[in-house]
């Protein structure tokens, strides 16, 4: 029975691994932490609220002696570390918060797991997993083989450079302290409970609402897309079966374009409003309410700055030690994804009207961005 603690418990990534993990290991004791910063959502973790071996906390990352405190408290022998700033754009407009969060945030619970446990070691009965990104690889050419756990360090963003400096930390307190540390680096995550600031989740409230589809540039940039889901199964594949200091790719299979991701959304919408006359009156601004096409609202906007043309993961290491493999294939997932939205309007909506509607107001110039060369 192990007593677990979530950091970044009510973000995407996080409240859905919560999720998860109660309902397949029932027995074990969940705290989850989370700063509740604009990312994270109280409302993502109601599916857990009344489980009596969850618990929720209040809590920053950054607070070394809070940390400290709750793992000796708590007895914490499992720490899945997903606390971060994690938003690209946001990285560009104020990289500060970045490095405080993801550099030193990172730091500080390492330094705290470290001490607790060391007080009482009790060999491979403690792990800290940390949780990254393949954006720390940088961007693949088009015919470049995917990423491995060889593939050299060579993040663009200042998130992604967050995020490489944080996995370095997690490597030299294994190497220096034999702190027990395991590190994925993941895909592009999709699925229930993801803020709409990000590609699939703002593509979809925006079609529901009649607005302007978002695609940066020429939109033919390639992510990895994994379903949130089948990365949860991939963090517990690795804790059950991954080895002390090692790291593991976790990847989806499924490169596809943007325009293509935005475009199948648009499909899917097409098709389930065109078989629900309840939909279609619920969404009414939605081109495809009145038998219009969503992919209408398709515009392409100016790209962001230093934008990766593609990432891939190659998970080879992590399904041949650990047994990992995505269920969900990307058409599958996209489709549970349109579901779930269209299903869960009210999460989005409150989500939508809540601190994050602010920094959208300041860099979409009326939920609008500037246009870029026109429409292709
Ligand atoms: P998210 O932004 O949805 O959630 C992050 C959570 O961390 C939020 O709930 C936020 O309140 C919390 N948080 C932020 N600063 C904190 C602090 N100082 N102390 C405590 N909590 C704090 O992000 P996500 O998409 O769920 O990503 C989770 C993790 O997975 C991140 O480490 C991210 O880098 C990594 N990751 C995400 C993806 C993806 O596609 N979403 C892909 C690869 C890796
Ligand atoms: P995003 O969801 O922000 O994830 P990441 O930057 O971590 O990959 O973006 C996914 C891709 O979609 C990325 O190439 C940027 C692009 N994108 C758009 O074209 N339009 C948008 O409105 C957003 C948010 C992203």
């Amino acid at each position: 029975m192990r007593r677990m603690l979530v950091t970044g418990a009510a973000g995407f990534i996080g409240s859905n691994f919560v999720q998860f993990w109660a309902e397949h290991h029932p027995t074990d004791n969940i705290i989850g932490l989370d700063a509740l910063t604009y990312a994270g959502n109280l409302a993502s973790l109601e599916p857990v609220a009344d489980n009596e071996r969850f618990t929720f906390v209040k809590g920053d990352i950054r607070d070394g002696e809070a940390m400290h405190g709750i793992i000796k408290r708590e007895g914490i022998d499992t720490i899945v570390h997903l606390a971060a700033e994690s938003h690209v754009d946001r990285s560009i407009h104020g990289p500060d918060a970045f490095i405080d969060t993801n550099v030193r945030g990172t730091h500080e619970l390492l330094k705290a797991a470290r001490d607790v446990w060391s007080e009482d070691w009790s060999g491979g009965a403690r792990r800290f997993h940390h949780v990254s990104t393949d954006e720390v690889y940088g961007s693949l050419a088009p015919n470049a083989p995917p990423f491995t756990e060889d593939t050299a360090y060579a993040p663009n963003s200042p998130y992604a450079a967050s995020k490489a400096a944080s996995d370095f930390l997690v490597r030299a307190y294994h190497h220096t302290y034999g702190l027990p540390v395991t590190t994925t680096n993941c895909s592009n995550n999709y699925g229930p409970y993801h803020l709409p600031e990000k590609l699939i989740p703002l593509t979809i409230v925006n079609a529901l609402d009649g607005k302007q589809l978002p695609v940066y540039g020429d939109g033919l940039q390639i992510r990895d897309w994994l379903y949130v889901r089948d990365h949860c199964r991939g963090i517990e594949r690795v804790l059950e079966k991954g080895r002390l200091g090692e790291t593991y790719n976790l990847g989806g299979n499924s490169e596809r374009r943007n325009i293509d991701v935005v475009k199948g959304i648009c499909a899917h919408i097409n098709k389930i409003f065109a078989g629900d006359e309840q939909i279609r009156e619920r969404f009414p601004k939605c081109p495809a309410a009145v038998g219009g096409d969503t992919a209408e609202l398709i515009a392409f906007v100016k790209d962001r700055p230093g934008h990766d043309r593609r990432y891939a993961i190659d998970p080879m290491k992590a399904t041949l030690e650990t047994g990992y493999g995505p269920a969900e294939s990307f058409e599958t997932g996209l489709l549970k994804t349109v579901r779930w939205y269209i299903a869960n309007e009210p999460w989005w909506r409150a989500v939508m009207n809540g601190s994050y509607r602010e920094w959208i107001d300041l860099h979409y110039s009326g939920g609008k961005r500037e246009a870029g060369s026109g429409k292709r």
